[in-house]
């Protein structure tokens, strides 16, 4: 493929009979050995701490693996080499002598690439434990979300992992950044001189960006209550997604570079101020409704349920960023679990022409909007104005679309998690989160919290299967605006 260099490594994950690493990694591993993306040397080691016969967790790897990829993605001569790499050890990730397997069976000659699948409570523990046994120089280590629960929680992760690996050997997951359209917008800002001369608040006049889940807490109650959807959605994903529309052309595509550009946009978000905080923010949680024509039970009611919880479930927001290119420009944020359809996508809405020379009643449907889908079906539309075909002079608003399954026929859009592990097995931290990412994003949603903590309102309730309560549509109407594309 052209431009990737496939080198060997030895890829350790931790957490190996995990939901992450079930559902996600492997299958990811299996499709980039699938693409000849894996080198022949390459080894995977499955750590966890289940005892037993290691073949019976082989057996049982294989099998996850096979639903998950499903039987078409399957060659059988690929899966007989991908688990040929693969060996299980029994590790109880805080007890150094568990080590030793690991560190005396990792080749010397190759990086080690060490995936923590796991609560962040114990990514010390490895680092030291990789440290003692000397693997700590040829390591990267990739971290998963969530790194905290604040900004204070978040230091203590990050520092207790600097003690052993230096920035440049961390990687830190957001899956977001490795999605296809994510990647596409970063084609389509930086490879055209047609949007970028006009990615200001001089041509747009307001962006969005929805998504929207219709899965509820999925057996994760527990996880979920503690964190909510700002926690879990908004301080990673959707700023990361804001960062990227609206950074500044970074000075190249190295690592460093663009991150520099996306710490920018995060510390020029504007706090709220406690009027703003009731007009420019909304919280919600889902109570009983209908997905799909199932009846699916409230969040108070999910499985292992405490039924006093405030925890919000969706969450809604109009983020000022104070910088000379947007400002003026609202960024309207809006992520919920159990809501009518899953749908994430971004929409940039352009200015509308400084002079109309059209019939006035034709007038309301004249802004362009660049609409980036991420899921489901990728793709990139441009909303334009033509006219209609036939006599008079008829305006309608029309797609200029490029649909990534449909454009490229047998071309299989690879899974984000593929992406980012094959940027990290090349040592590629373009698409990784900095520290200093990190804590902008958790110093801006932990003063969203405190604020809303003391206004002491609690989440307002929407039926599942809706687009969220209503006042996450006030919030937009009250602009004059609407959240483009629900039903
Ligand atoms: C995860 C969140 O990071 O992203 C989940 O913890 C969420 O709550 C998931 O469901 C959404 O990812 P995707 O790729 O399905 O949009």
């Amino acid at each position: 493929m052209p431009g990737i260099n496939v080198t060997p490594c030895t890829f350790a994950l931790f957490g190996a009979l995990g939901d992450l690493a079930l559902r996600k990694l492997f299958p990811a591993l299996y499709h980039l050995d699938h693409a000849g993306l894996l080198h022949e040397d390459t080894v995977i080691f499955a750590l966890a701490r289940e005892p037993r016969d290691p073949q019976e967790h082989l057996d049982f790897i294989e099998q996850t693996l096979r639903r998950y990829v499903g039987e078409s993605g399957i060659e059988e001569d690929c899966m007989r080499r991908f688990m040929a790499r693969m060996s299980y050890l029994t590790m109880d990730f805080k007890k150094p002598d568990d080590y030793a397997a690991l560190g005396a069976q990792a080749s010397t000659r190759q990086p080690v690439v060490a995936y923590f699948a796991t609560p962040a409570s114990v990514y010390g523990a490895i680092c030291e434990n990789l440290a003692t046994h000397g693997l700590a120089e040829r390591t990267r280590v990739v971290l998963e979300k969530p790194i905290g629960h604040d900004l204070a929680s978040s230091r203590l992760v990050n520092d207790a992992v600097a003690r052993y690996f230096p920035e440049t050997s961390i990687y830190r997951i957001d899956h977001y950044l490795g999605k296809e359209t994510v990647q596409n917008l970063i084609a389509l800002r930086f490879a055209n001189s047609l949007f970028e001369t006009q990615w200001d608040h001089n041509h747009i006049s307001h962006v969005e960006i929805t998504v929207a889940e219709t899965v509820g807490i999925e057996g994760r109650w527990g996880y979920f209550d503690q964190a909510g959807q700002l926690r879990d959605m908004i301080q990673n994903h959707l700023l990361q997604l804001l960062c990227l529309i609206a950074m500044d052309p970074p000075a190249d595509l190295s690592a460093d570079s663009i991150r520099d550009e996306k710490v920018k946009v995060l510390k020029a978000l504007a706090p709220f101020s406690v009027d703003e905080l009731s007009r420019h923010l909304v919280r919600g949680q889902y109570s009983a409704g209908n997905i799909n024509g199932k009846t699916v039970p409230g969040y108070l009611d999910e499985e292992g349920a405490n039924v006093e919880s405030n925890t919000e479930t969706f969450v809604a927001l109009r983020a000022d960023i104070r910088n000379w290119r947007w400002s003026g420009v609202p960024f309207y944020l809006r992520t919920g679990k159990r809501l009518a359809q899953k749908m994430s996508q971004i929409v940039i809405h352009f200015k509308e022409p400084p002079f109309y020379i059209f019939a006035p009643e034709q007038r309301s449907q004249v802004s362009n909007r660049l609409i980036l889908r991420l899921q489901p079906d990728e793709g990139i539309s441009l909303q334009v104005m033509t006219k209609e075909p036939g006599l008079g002079m008829h305006l309608r608003s029309g797609p200029l679309q490029l649909n990534f399954s449909d454009a490229y026929k047998n071309a299989r859009v690879p899974d984000a998690y593929e992406r980012l592990l094959l940027e990290v097995m090349q040592g590629n931290q373009s698409l990784f989160v900095r520290k200093d990412e990190v804590e902008a994003a958790w110093l801006w949603c932990d003063r969203l919290m405190a604020g809303w903590n003391a206004l002491g309102e609690t989440p307002k309730r929407y039926s599942a299967g809706s687009w969220g309560p209503a006042a996450s549509i006030a919030l937009i109407t009250r602009d004059g605006r609407s959240w483009y594309g629900d039903l």
